[in-house]
């Protein structure tokens, strides 16, 4: 099937797994670097010290994505980079930085696809109180305003934060990630409402201060689920259990969404977190549901479920899947159903901003080989395109991810690239997946046939 005419095919990436040198040229800190100092929290003690190198190897990087044929870029903004204790000072050389990766983008005629938040926290903010402090919504819009300032002559795509349900939950509920806490319910629920509110105040201020007409999202992810048979109960019992929470954590598919996009927390989870619930001043929830542009959501797996007459759904324990690198299962169809769940629900245009995998890639011989993730792309992408051909308006897809990077708690362990990077040297070599994919771009379609035989080099 081809993908429709305007469809965007790009790739993804963020600034603290890719750039290196985070306190380089006036930057500050951020929570991942805090959260690299304490022993044990990240597989092999790894940090994003050097990761890719990406801040002084960017021009290079441009250079691989245009030879792939990438039309769109989605990277992220180091808010400390810019702003070293987070609001104040102006780091002009951060500034700098994000300037010429935008128009070396745009030199080669990919659009930049610009994140203001994904994962690195200032750290002189977090000693301030973080997300708990009701004042990260304005120290959040006022850092927005300054990137809107500098970049929306040449930026028009904006997410603001990327995976709440992430950096909330694993962030200050698990301490898997940063910045690491294990706080009790009240305030998780806390953060995350402030992290509402900065989303908010973000978009007002991108409205307030575009040069160019601007398209915003944030990109959301979930728990999902997908009927495991074509019958109507089973549907039924995927869709609703898609947008209920049954159990006291962010990791589900409506708490941010639905405040973002319907202007209101979703019932089940107002009563099940009751005893939790934050402070709601009057108008917040006015201040977060701002008119959004498209749906941004981040997909990798999900689970399968069939109706039950006792309980509503049940989740199927399938047998035989084929599981990546990072332990999750390849679940092509959640390709299909979260989209199409989200669009009943939300009626916005939808953008997957992530969807890719880990794989144990090796370079032999000059090449990678792997089969596995084109396999992966192929099998997703398909059912991508049968959300598109029953209605449902996506409109673009950002593979995660360009190239091999940090992948938080698991360190440099995990391989999500379409391009490998040998940690020694910086050596970087387009894996098969790469090659697959600047077909997949140049046709607007997935070719048929064995992958691998697709796998031929770039002219
Ligand atoms: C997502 C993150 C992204 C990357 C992928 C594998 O949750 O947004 O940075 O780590 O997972």
């Amino acid at each position: 099937m081809k993908f429709p005419k305007d469809f965007v095919w790009g790739a993804a990436t963020s600034s603290y797994q890719v750039e290196g040198a985070p306190c380089a040229e006036g930057g500050g800190q951020s929570v991942w670097d805090m959260m690299g100092r304490h022993a044990g929290k990240i597989v092999g003690g790894d940090t994003g010290r050097v990761a890719c190198d990406h801040f002084h190897r960017y021009r290079e990087d441009v250079d691989l994505m245009s030879d792939i044929g990438l039309q769109a870029y989605r990277f992220s903004i180091s808010w400390p980079r810019v702003l070293p204790a987070g609001v104040g000072n102006i780091n002009q050389q951060g500034l700098d930085f994000y300037s010429k990766l935008v128009d070396a983008l745009l030199e080669k005629n990919i659009t930049p696809w610009l994140t203001l938040f994904h994962w690195d926290f200032p750290y002189q903010l977090y000693c301030r109180g973080g997300w708990l402090n009701r004042d990260s919504a304005d120290w959040f819009a006022d850092y927005t305003a300054l990137i809107v300032d500098r970049l929306s002559d040449r930026v028009s795509h904006w997410s603001t934060l990327n995976e709440p349900q992430v950096y909330i939950g694993q962030g200050h509920q698990q301490g898997t990630h940063a910045p690491g806490l294990e706080m009790g319910f009240a305030e998780v629920l806390r953060a995350a409402h402030h992290s509402l509110l900065a989303h908010g105040k973000a978009v007002q201020a991108i409205r307030a201060g575009a040069k160019k007409d601007p398209f915003i999202s944030a990109s959301n992810t979930g728990n999902f689920f997908m009927p495991d048979t074509d019958l109507e109960a089973d549907i039924e019992a995927a869709r609703s259990r898609n947008f209920a929470i049954l159990e006291k954590n962010v990791f589900n598919n409506t708490w941010f969404s639905d405040p973002m996009v319907l202007g209101q927390y979703p019932e089940d989870g107002v009563e099940l977190f009751a005893n939790d619930m934050p402070d709601i001043s009057a108008g917040d929830l006015e201040t977060i549901c701002q008119p959004l542009d498209y749906f941004g959501t981040n997909i990798y797996w999900g689970s399968y479920v069939r109706a039950n007459d006792e309980t509503g759904f049940e989740i199927v324990e399938k047998e035989g899947l084929a599981y990546t690198d990072m332990g999750w299962p390849v679940t092509p169809e959640v390709m299909y159903w979260a989209p199409k769940f989200y669009n009943e629900r939300y009626h916005l245009p939808l953008v997957v901003t992530e969807n890719g995998m880990a794989n144990s890639d090796y370079v032999h011989d000059g090449v990678v080989d792997d089969e596995a993730r084109i396999e992966f792309h192929r099998r997703y992408l398909a059912e991508y395109g049968r959300a598109i051909e029953d209605g449902v308006p996506c409109i673009g897809y950002a593979l995660w991810s360009l190239m091999d990077n940090f992948e938080w708690a698991e360190g440099y362990s995990k391989r999500f690239g379409i391009i490998h990077v040998d940690y020694e040297t910086q050596q970087r070599t387009l894996k098969n997946s790469a090659y697959w994919y600047s077909h997949v771009i140049a046709a607007n379609e997935i070719p048929s046939g064995r992958p691998r035989m697709l796998a031929k080099a770039i002219a």
